[in-house]
């Protein structure tokens, strides 16, 4: 299925490393594989609270052909099941609905309440007999995915295979707990104006994390925010070598607006002020932390060579994020990592377009440069092999 000695030439030093070969960028057969061994086995993100903020609010996502659907439950809490009535089989939810009580299926009517039970099988015993003796309900409830919110992050583990999300994301909790600790984890609120772009990149999904990881193509692919936050001014984060890469910024400068600024997290340490930090936890998310917002940047992969990226803005408390006086600063913001994102569209799919050579071997890393770029490649390769 993959060829492993290629593979393998990623777990080399830095120095005489290669990268991932162009069959995990290319083959579709490769792509079916890393389905299984990338997504299913590990904490993937699928979406955010946020874009179900209603009891009863559902919706349907497919996660590289795998139909999951998201239901915000009447206690609040937000569950993944697998989008599949337990009857025939039929796929219960096309698209994104609010609803009363229960998910009706649209072929036999069976019905599920917001926690996956079954809880109607209407003449599932003969025309107006409603229940059966022989059928035991309670083993046909929707199957439920092993998930966790974290930040409003929706991950979920497929195959319930992964340790503990509290464990997990420890290390980079720790990491950050100089700039927020948990309950300051409660206090961001998605921006309903300008909380949300969405972008289509002619790309597999990894050149976007790989790109993310360097501040390398600074000087290059963004001259203007290297006239702001210099390739001096960035630093390389690596946390535990199978977790989570990215970089960091000395020189972050809040967005204002005559005297109006947005507010900030209240126990960001003060020899940390201008710190922001930018960091891909593998698979498929990318997250900007900043003391006056925070962003979810992740991956939905359409295809091998096709992705969407989502963009999920957050400020500090509501007025903030939703008030009418900070909302021309909220506009620019989302302006500003729009373009930014936008100029790193050229670079990943320009990578894409370079895959299709033949003697393209994986290429090489800087040792200096390309340190958690490296870091994500062993971790694709370790999770291959
Ligand atoms: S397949 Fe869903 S009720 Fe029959
Ligand atoms: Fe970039």
């Amino acid at each position: 299925m993959i060829d492993v000695k290629k593979i393998e030439a990623v777990n080399r030093p830095i120095e005489a490393a290669n990268g991932l070969p162009n069959e995990c960028y290319v083959s579709e057969k490769y792509f079916a594989y890393e389905k299984e061994r990338i997504f299913c086995n590990n904490w993937t993100v699928i979406g955010v609270g946020s874009s179900i903020p209603n009891p009863g609010d559902i919706k349907p996502y497919n996660l590289l052909g795998i139909p999951l659907i998201l239901v915000r439950g009447k206690d609040l809490k937000i569950r993944v099941f697998h989008n599949v009535c337990s009857h025939r089989g039929f796929k219960l939810l096309d698209k994104p609905c609010n609803l009363k009580n229960v998910v009706r299926c649209p072929y036999h009517s069976w019905s599920y309440d917001f926690e996956g039970n079954l809880v109607a099988t209407p003449h599932i015993g003969g025309l107006n007999i409603h229940q059966s003796k022989e059928f035991d309900k309670t083993k046909s409830n929707l199957k439920e995915v092993k998930t966790k919110i974290w930040m409003d992050i929706i991950f979920v583990n497929i195959n319930s295979n992964e340790i503990e999300f509290d464990e997990y994301i420890k290390p980079l909790e720790q990491r950050w707990s100089k700039f927020i600790n948990k309950n300051d984890q409660g206090l961001i609120v998605h921006s309903n104006d300008y909380g949300y772009f969405s972008l289509i990149v002619n790309c597999n999904w990894k050149f976007a994390i790989e790109n993310y990881c360097e501040s390398y193509h600074l000087p290059t692919i963004h001259p203007e925010l290297n006239k702001v936050s210099n390739i001096n001014d960035h630093y390389h984060i690596q946390g535990l070598p199978n977790r989570f890469a990215g970089q960091g910024s000395k020189k972050y400068e809040q967005p204002f607006k005559g005297n109006k600024k947005f507010n900030t997290f209240p126990n960001w340490e003060k020899n940390n002020l201008k710190n922001s930090e930018y960091i891909a936890l593998f698979p498929n998310v990318m997250i900007g932390l900043h003391i006056d917002h925070f962003y979810v940047f992740w991956l939905e992969p359409l295809a091998i060579n096709k992705t969407k990226e989502h963009m999920q803005m957050y400020y500090i408390g509501n007025e903030s994020a939703n008030g009418e006086e900070l909302k021309e600063l909220r506009k620019e913001n989302s302006k500003f990592w729009k373009d930014v994102m936008l100029e790193d569209v050229n670079a990943i799919e320009g990578m894409q377009e370079g895959r299709k050579s033949p003697v393209y071997n994986g290429g090489n890393f800087s040792p200096v440069m390309d340190q958690p770029t490296y870091q994500f490649h062993k971790w694709v390769a370790n999770s291959l092999i």
